[in-house]
């Protein structure tokens, strides 16, 4: 893959991520259940720690990562499901299981990516946590039903 196009697909992969973390803030305020709090907030500090990782490795090859806004103005990404209307932690699950799906396809695609193993295996590492986070929201969804 050219340079360029690295770069590119590098920062709409960063700005998944910050999409993913205003999701989870969002979300993390609809849910009663401490346990399933911590857990999301948990998955909410991984998101931070792709940026962070995708973010050096952009700036490695000369690219500049999109920055992170704290006051949210609405998804970049589109596919994005918004919490706005929904309540209750089921609603809330549902939304971030729609979200996660998302994340799991872009790293599924970038996963394939022609570009340096340093980045590759960040991508790698992400996609790993994306599943988990995936897997995990399937799964407490299912126990309320
Ligand atoms: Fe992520
Ligand atoms: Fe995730």
């Amino acid at each position: 893959m050219k340079n360029d196009d690295i770069t590119k697909e590098l920062r709409q992969l960063i700005q998944l991520d910050i999409d993913a973390i205003h999701a989870y803030n969002a979300a993390i305020k609809k849910i009663e259940e401490e346990a399933i709090r911590s857990q999301l907030t948990r998955f909410r500090d991984e998101h931070q720690q792709h940026i962070t990782s995708l973010s050096a490795a952009l700036r490695e090859i000369g690219g500049t990562p999109p920055e992170f806004s704290p006051d949210f103005k609405g998804y970049i990404i589109s596919g994005f499901t918004s919490l706005r209307s929904l309540t209750g932690t089921k609603g809330a699950l549902k939304a971030m299981f729609s979200n996660e799906k998302l994340t799991n396809e872009k790293y599924s695609e970038a996963i394939g990516w022609d570009v340096q193993p340093f980045i590759k295996s960040i991508i790698t590492q992400n996609l790993e946590d994306e599943r988990r986070h995936l897997s995990y929201i399937e799964g407490t969804i299912e126990t309320m039903r």
